[in-house]
């Protein structure tokens, strides 16, 4: 014993020894300088170390300061490395120089909260963003900066980028925030995949990203620049990959890393659409696909998604929230096993680190769809990475006089070149699942303040013909009125025969209501895919003058496309009047008044102040349309993040406090396709979505620190009717957890074992299960070791069932926050199936 320990002492100083040589002679050539950032073809260099980073994005103003700290902490104990942001133009400066700096928009606050966890920053200044954010992250006052054309060779866009990127850059520097100075930011990204722009708009294209690199390289950060999707990015900027894989890309230079800086983890979801979720064995899969390749920079796109608060949501159609299925979901909350599993992937690749950056992997097949990649350092560090590319089959393989299965899809990870540490198919976290529940059983109680369906006061405007709604609004609302006369001779025939005629109204996006004389004649919208959109109905006119009132709404400004500060909203015609005497009138050119905005947005009902200006009425009829409520609230105790569930609403915005939680749209019904999906095969945005023919957003996050302890004031404005009754304030918090794990052991049917050869030795796992801070397990839904079927919510018995399955949970577990059993046939009263492939699978009630 002794003899082994020394051994075992001498071999590690031997190993220190030999590393530490290895790490002067890998590093005599990399810069010495301490406080330095740059790059070899390997990887990022910090301080003269070349690190395989894990990044993922957290995009400031899409949470609130509060939950800053806790969203850091929890994306450095999922094993990150940086926080990825991209910095938003529209929200620091809404007026031409004039800057905006705090609250969500408080952005040396949010870095140097990284810096104080001690993760590093990738700054996405761009200016542009795209990122699902209104107008792309662009003020709209620039779209109206004379002779301005966006993203090219135009000298008012390349003054105004240039003033921005300046402007931040100086900050930064300012508050010392480069790593060259001391802080936390190790990389900066200028515009945001303009590759396919450029290939589209040709040679103006690519001497404006000329012009770019060059702007961005002279302000002089001391760290790299990167263009993601930019093949062509000019020295020294790094061009760098966004997708769902990006195995296959490799850097337009060999002296530059390979980098990927948007792994996507889900998807945004559209008003109208399903909401997309990405299976974490396949995110795991493509990250490690990505690493055994040689890559060295992964981000995820993102790490926690947040919410659009107030008109924040890009589009048209972009929801409210913004969840993205991320590893952080929505309100701050871990998502099990995708959090989990992601942090297991990070440790095993930080295991791989010295073997990953000083070699470049030997690639070897082991089968028709199966490889091995290996690093092999000059040192002795080895890692390898066994690879199943196979969707269908668990594959036995061997590797280096040993044998390794591996399931569909899959790759596993051995740091020592022997032993696995983890597969990517492999969850071995638990899942959890959240649910949403009512805190305030009596309700809210409503008073209602009607909206004018009309308006002819003093500040509308007239003019001939039809105008483009963003023109008129400069973005401040998303509503514009348009209205105009219409005389009906008593002659009519349509008169007379107790008809109507048509109105047709042909609209450049994104919603409309059409009121004939105050009366709501029809609603109509555009979607995701086409916000065009044409209203055609029988309207009720009179004999004499009649008022036809259309709201147009914007429903977020495009974020993305060549040149989308060029497309129109709003009712740009024609408009025609069908069935008359004459035949048809088309009243585009005639008279037309506009109003921006609504009367109760000019009050400022939202706010304090405003919504005491006027007198609200108690709540009779429901389904109004154009109807504004209030009720005061006070916070429920605890915790736990809180929503709205707006589920009984139609469409229309909310505000607490004054504060606006964004554009609730829940009568929008989720279309698409919502099938049951495999982790294995490629995977695409509309491969496994949940919500179809249901609301796509139900549920709108109400920051607690927006709350005081009583006296909330909750607005809504609700467009089309909907009934408040049936508005509650939820928690969110962890329902149920469940472990769904395999026991792997020799008993794959004959043709496999002929085919593959007898399985790895049997490993006892364990089930682990976890209730949240101040949760105990308080029931056991359902235990099975056989052949359960089913996903974590609704899981079934299969053919084969331990009838002791319960038992060992109902002991270890109940009453407990936490607590494990090891899965084997004795603990649940033997094999119930010998010869069988078996897995256990449990589901625990948390309360
Ligand atoms: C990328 C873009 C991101 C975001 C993403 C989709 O192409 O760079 O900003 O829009 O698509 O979520």
């Amino acid at each position: 014993m002794e003899l082994k320990l020394l051994m075992g002492s001498t071999n590690s100083r031997f190993l220190l020894l030999v590393s530490s040589i290895t790490t002067l002679l890998l590093f005599t050539s990399l810069p010495s300088v301490t406080c330095s950032v740059s790059y070899d073809k390997k990887a990022i260099i910090v301080n003269g170390q070349r690190r395989i980073l894990i990044s993922g994005s957290i995009h400031y103003p899409r949470s609130v300061p509060e939950m800053w700290p806790d969203l850091i902490q929890k994306a450095k104990d999922g094993g990150l490395d940086v926080i990825q942001t991209y910095v938003f133009w529209n929200g620091h400066e809404p007026s031409p120089g004039k800057y905006y700096f705090e609250g969500r928009y408080d952005l040396v606050r949010f870095i140097k909260l990284i810096k104080q966890a001690g993760l590093y920053v990738h700054l996405r200044i761009g200016p542009y963003a795209c990122a699902e954010w209104n107008f792309g992250g662009f003020p709209v006052w620039l779209k109206y900066v004379p002779g301005i054309s966006f993203r090219t060779d135009n000298e008012p866009f390349k003054a105004a980028m240039a003033g921005f990127t300046k402007k931040i850059v100086e900050m930064m520097k300012a508050e010392e925030l480069f790593e060259t100075q001391g802080g936390p930011i190790i990389l900066s990204q200028i515009e945001n995949e303009y590759g396919p722009v450029e290939w589209e708009i040709g040679a103006p294209g690519r001497a404006y990203t000329e012009w770019a690199a060059k702007m961005a390289v002279d302000l002089g950060t001391g760290v790299p620049w990167i263009m993601c999707k930019q093949d062509d990015a000019p020295d020294p900027i790094i061009n760098t990959c966004n997708g769902f894989y990006c195995d296959y890309f490799s850097p337009n230079k060999d002296y530059k890393p390979k980098m990927w800086t948007e792994a996507w983890t889900g998807w945004f979801t559209g008003f109208g659409g399903p909401v997309p979720h990405r299976p974490v064995e396949d995110m795991a899969f493509s990250v490690a696909k990505f690493i055994q390749k040689g890559g060295s920079f992964i981000n995820y796109y993102m790490y926690h998604g947040g919410t659009n608060f107030g008109r924040t949501a890009g589009g048209p159609f972009i929801a409210t929230s913004y969840d993205y299925d991320a590893p952080i979901d929505e309100y701050g909350l871990v998502r099990q096993p995708k959090w989990g599993h992601l942090k297991d992937l990070h440790r095993a690749i930080k295991m791989c680190e010295s073997a990953l950056v000083s070699a470049d992997p030997t690639v070897t097949s082991l089968g028709n769809y199966q490889e091995s990649h290996v690093f092999e350092s000059k040192s002795g560090a080895c890692a390898a990475f066994l690879a199943n590319y196979d969707s269908k089959y668990f594959v036995k393989v061997a590797f280096r006089g040993m044998h390794y299965n591996l399931p569909p899809w899959s790759i596993s990870i051995l740091p020592d070149c022997k032993n696995t540490v983890f597969n990517t198919a492999r969850v071995a976290v638990q899942t959890s699942q959240m649910i949403m529940t009512p805190v305030n059983s009596d309700g809210f109680s409503w008073v209602t303040y009607n909206e004018e369906t009309a308006s002819y006061n003093d500040d509308s405007m007239t003019v001939d013909g039809l105008l483009e709604q963003i023109n008129v609004t400069r973005d401040v609302t998303d509503y514009l009125w348009y209205t105009t006369d219409v005389t009906i001779d008593p002659d009519e025939g349509f008169l007379k025969k107790g008809e109507y005629p048509v109105l047709s109204v042909l609209s450049a996006g994104h919603a409309l209501h059409v009121f004939i004389n105050g009366e709501l004649s029809g609603t109509v919208y555009g979607s995701l895919d086409n916000p065009k959109l044409t209203f055609t109905g029988n309207v009720n006119l009179r004999a004499g003058n009649n008022k036809i009132s259309v709201l147009s709404i914007a429903v977020g400004l495009p974020n993305v496309g060549t040149h989308f500060e060029t497309w129109n909203a709003g009712v740009l015609g024609p408009v025609m009047l069908n069935g008359l005497n004459e035949g048809r009138r088309d009243l585009s050119w005639q008279k037309w008044s506009y109003k921006v905005g609504l009367k109760g947005e000019a009050l400022q009902l939202h706010s304090l102040s405003g919504s005491s200006s006027v007198e609200w009425a108690s709540l009779i009829a429901q389904k109004q349309p154009l109807t504004w409520y209030k009720t005061i609230f006070s916070a429920p105790a605890g915790n736990e993040p809180l929503a709205l569930d707006m589920g009984s609403m139609g469409k229309g915005q909310i505000w607490i406090n004054g504060q606006s939680i964004g554009r609730y749209w829940p009568a929008y019904k989720a279309y698409g396709t919502c099938d049951e999906c495999s982790y294995s095969g490629t995977y695409t945005e509309k491969k496994c979505q949940t919500n179809c023919g249901e609301a796509s957003q139900r549920w709108y996050h109400v920051p607690r620190s927006w709350l005081y302890p009583t006296g909330n004031l909750l607005v809504l404005f609700e467009e089309w009717g909907g009934d408040p009754t049936g508005i509650s304030l939820v928690k969110r918090t962890v329902g149920s957890v469940c472990a769904d794990v395999s026991e792997w052991q020799p008993t794959l049917k004959k043709w496999h074992i002929k085919a593959y050869g007898k399985p790895e030795m049997p490993q006892r796992p364990k089930a682990h299960l976890w209730c949240a801070n101040g949760q105990k397990i308080s029931s056991i839904k359902f235990a099975s070791f056989g052949t359960p079927e089913g996903v974590c919510g609704s899981f079934q018995e299969g053919s084969c069932h331990a009838h002791k399955s319960y038992d060992a949970f109902e002991k270890n577990c109940i009453g407990q926050q936490w607590c494990s059993v090891t899965i084997s046939p004795e603990v649940f009263g033997g094999d119930p199936c010998p010869n069988v492939m078996k897995k256990l699978a449990v589901e625990a009630i948390c309360q």
